[in-house]
């Protein structure tokens, strides 16, 4: 089965109005004809934003995080229903910086993921393993046991309306990128992971890698088998090494 390239940004805490303007105008005006799947994950306050600048383009918008409940006493959060007010169709669930910061546990990521589908967003599930667990060589176990956390709770069959991201903690941020064949040894565990449960699930779900994701790197990154696109952090804030990047996929 052929996956169509898929690139979400992932802003992260950073923005102000009137640089979003100007970053947003130009990925949008940038974006069009290109042929991959494009989104930008942008802070809360500026998804009304998002949603005015990119109405109607070929550039999707979502959120980081949304809460496991639909609504209630939980001062500070925002449900999947309220960002799907705001035209979300993506939502980030599980990133590492959630997981490491927040105390995300895979209980609870399993539940924002069940949350999100729930008020009928696409869940970017994150998955990855810590520079001390690569080198412990349990990769393949962290990243399974995140994944089974997920398929246990909402089934294998829920796949087909997510997106995974496989995000190595050590890469993102720091400039050291996965090498290609890095990226795809574990990209291939994860949809064999799949399969196991789903056949066609697996043939079709798109696996975005993330961490130090640039315009220089991304076409040998996309260009590997199961690897459908990326989840880019520092550079999807400047308009042009996003689209540098969008226009690898
Ligand atoms: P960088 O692209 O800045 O390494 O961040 C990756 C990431 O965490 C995207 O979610």
């Amino acid at each position: 089965m052929s996956r169509p390239k898929f690139v979400a940004g992932n802003w992260k805490m950073h923005g102000s109005l009137p640089a979003n303007l100007s970053l947003l105008s130009a990925v949008k005006a940038k974006a069009a004809g290109l042929k991959a799947q494009i989104a930008v994950c942008v802070p809360y306050p500026y998804l009304a934003q998002a949603q005015s600048v990119l109405a109607g383009s070929n550039v999707a918008w979502g959120a980081q995080d949304l809460s496991e409940h639909a609504q209630g006493a939980y001062t500070g959060e925002v449900s999947g229903s309220m960002l799907h007010d705001f035209g979300c169709r993506y939502v980030i669930i599980g990133h590492s910086e959630r997981r490491s910061y927040y105390g995300d546990t895979d209980a609870v990521v399993a539940a924002k993921y069940a949350a999100a589908l729930k008020a009928g967003l696409t869940p970017i599930l994150c998955v990855g393993e810590t520079l001390a667990e690569r080198e412990a060589d349990i990769t393949a176990q962290v990243v399974t046991r995140q994944l089974d956390a997920v398929i246990a709770a909402s089934g294998v069959e829920s796949l087909a309306k997510a997106v995974v991201a496989y995000e190595p903690v050590w890469a993102i941020g720091t400039g050291k990128t996965a090498t290609p064949a890095q990226a795809q040894d574990v990209h291939a565990l994860i949809r064999a992971r799949v399969a196991a449960a789903g056949r066609e699930v697996a043939a079709g779900l798109q696996i975005l890698y993330g961490g130090s994701v640039k315009p220089g790197n991304a076409k040998e990154l996309f260009g590997q088998p199961d690897i459908d696109g990326g989840l880019i952090g520092g550079a999807s804030l400047v308009a042009d090494d996003f689209i540098g990047i969008c226009a690898a996929g």
